[in-house]
Order: structure tokens, then sequence, then C-alpha cells
């Protein structure tokens, strides 16, 4: 049975001011982490044990996910003191498994910041399928100007990692979720920064091991940005908007545009709530109007307040202007 590992421990720069109190996976998406997207879709593929790779922000995950029985699965912790990029991570991270038991199981890694509807279940069988070392997941974009891009022979062999340039060789990139060999994690130093898109793929590739490329062109988003963090929130959401079990809304209140609304929040009489990201535990009071805002757990929204485009939550004194 194949196992994973969550990518969880980056810094999120990209999506500041929203990860300085939460690490990215940690953010809601229509109402749950990122990564509880990931393990249903872990789940769902047949995986029972999974190894979040946490750093930054390390201490928020084990109260939320704990032994993973709630989902049905295992669920273990690897920390790194300093982030150890994402090979360093993987390698860390593999250390919790027992390879002894695993032998030649796949072991299955996620960013911890892409959501996907593709197949894993599809991966890990082209995988074995084709005895590799390591089988990315590639998409094709539209502008990969933006990425590196991974070009593949006919066999689905990846032929090279090649950097981000202005006119890509293909349209293929790296989607973020990996099936490795185990064998092939023992090639990464434990305890050293590695990267593993810029060193251990590359270096794989280049030393004629089989790496291939996966792809199939489903739902995908990479939600890097706080920008694509709202769209993967509305993408989610059929309807007005998504409330999750506890919250109440007042009959004069309006909540539109695809907002977000996490447990037990209370919108009063008279609020609007319009393309909202809305944490756990928070009141909003009479008449505040909120426009793409995102308002962090346990906050008090007074009433009155009109904000748009916003950061706001009860441990900064100032909100702060989303980029
Ligand atoms: P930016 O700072 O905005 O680039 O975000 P990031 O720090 O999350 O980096 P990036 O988007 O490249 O990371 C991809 C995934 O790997 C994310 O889910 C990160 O949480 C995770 N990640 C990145 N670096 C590390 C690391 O050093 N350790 C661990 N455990 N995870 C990491």
């Amino acid at each position: 049975m194949a196992v994973g590992i969550l990518l969880v421990g980056g810094f999120g720069t990209r999506l500041k001011p929203l990860t300085s109190e939460s690490p990215k996976p940690m953010l809601p998406v229509a109402g749950l982490p990122v990564t509880e997207h990931q393990i249903l879709a872990a789940k769902r593929a047949g995986i029972k044990t999974l190894v979040l790779a946490t750093s930054y922000l390390s201490e928020v995950f084990t109260p939320y996910f704990g032994d993973g029985s709630k989902w049905d699965m295992k669920i273990l912790y690897a920390l790194e003191k300093e982030p150890l990029g994402t090979g360093g991570a993987i390698r860390n991270a593999a250390g919790m498994l027992d390879f002894e038991s695993l032998g030649d199981e796949p072991i299955v890694v996620f960013n911890g910041d892409v959501l996907s509807r593709h197949s894993i279940a599809n991966q890990i069988e082209f995988h074995q399928a084709k005895n590799a070392d390591a089988t990315l997941h590639l998409i094709d974009v539209e502008d990969a100007r933006a990425f590196g891009c991974v070009p593949t022979d006919d066999e689905g062999r990846v032929t090279a990692f090649l950097e981000k340039m202005d006119n890509p060789v293909t349209n293929s990139i790296n989607a973020g979720c990996y099936v490795f060999h185990p064998s092939v994690l023992d090639l990464i130093p434990l305890g050293d920064v590695v990267s593993i898109e810029r060193e251990t793929f590359p270096a794989l590739v280049e030393s004629g091991r089989p790496v291939f490329g996966y792809k199939e062109q489903a739902y995908w988003l990479d939600v890097g940005t706080p920008a694509a963090l709202f769209k993967g929130s509305r993408d989610l959401i059929e309807g007005d908007f998504h409330a999750m079990a506890g919250s109440s809304i007042d009959p004069s209140a309006v909540v539109t545009g695809k907002s977000s609304l996490g447990r037990n929040v209370t919108v009063s009489k008279g609020a609007v709530i319009d393309d909202c990201i809305i944490g756990d535990n928070v009141k909003i009071e009479n008449g505040a109007h909120l426009s793409h805002c995102f308002v962090f757990r346990d906050t008090i929204i007074e009433a009155g307040l009109e904000k748009s485009r916003y950061y706001l939550s009860s441990s900064i004194s100032e909100p702060i202007n989303l980029p």
C-alpha cells in the first residue's frame, strides 16, 4: 500500500500577510485547510499512512489532525528545526517510515499548496507500469513562461528540467505531486538543505535513471498567492457561499460572492459579506460590510466596520491591505 508525505513546512512568503499567523497549507479553502483537501484526495487513492513534513509554525498541525483516526488514516509528523527545502524535507520525513515493511511500495509526495483533482491512483499505476524511479504529475498550462517546464519523450520519459524561459519548449509543467520508488530517497543526504525540483530531479535525469511524467489534465491550482487562494476557495463552492457547521447568518444579512465561512461563524443583522474567506469562530457584528477580505479565526469584526481587500485578525492592531 502506497504511503504519502505532505510538504507543509515552507514560509509561504508570496501569501503574506495571510501566512503571518498560519502556515500556507492550513489556510482554509471552502471551509477546510488545504492540507485536509489533500488528505481526502490521498485517502481516495487508497493511501492509509501519511507523514506531514513540518517546519514553519509546525505546532498548529498536530492539534488539528491528531493521529489521523478522524479520517481513518495514520498521520505522523516530521519536524525540521530549520526548513530543509523540499528534497531535504522529503528525506527527513521518510525517516518516519518503516522501509522494511514498505518493500517496493511507492511513496507519494504532495506539495502542500496544490489543489488537484487528478487521479493519484492512476499516477501510481502508471509509475509502477513504467518501473520508474520517480513519476511527476505534469499539467499543461496555456502560458508556461512563468514556470520551469518539463519535456518528455514519446514514452513519457522526462528528458530535462528546464528553468523559466521566454520560449518554453513545452507547456507541460511540474504539478507538484510525485511518486517515488523508496530506494530513490536514499540518494538525498539526510539533514542537508536540498531542493527536489532544482537538484534531485535534474540529477536523476542526467544520470539516466527512469523519471517519468504522468499527464492528466484535471482541475489544478497552485494556491501560492492571495489571489489564487481566493480563486481556489470560490472554485470549490457551489451557490452563493459555503458555511461550515455551527455558523449562523441573520436573515437580514447578505452573504455572497462565493464567500467561505468556517465553523461557528456568526453574521449579525444587516452585515454584508462578499467574496470573503472567514476563519472559524469569527463574529461579524451588525452592519459590518466586508468585501474580498480574509478574516483570521477567533476575530470579532466590529459593528459598522467597512473594509475591502484587507487581512483582519484580532492579534494585529491594524488591518493589513491585501496585495
Ligand atoms: P513561497 O515562500 O511563497 O515560495 O512558498 P513556500 O515556502 O511554501 O515554497 P514553495 O511554494 O516552493 O513550496 C512548495 C511546498 O513545499 C509548500 O507546500 C511548502 O510548504 C513546502 N515546503 C517548501 N519548503 C519547505 C521546507 O523547507 N520544508 C518543508 N517541510 N516543506 C517545505
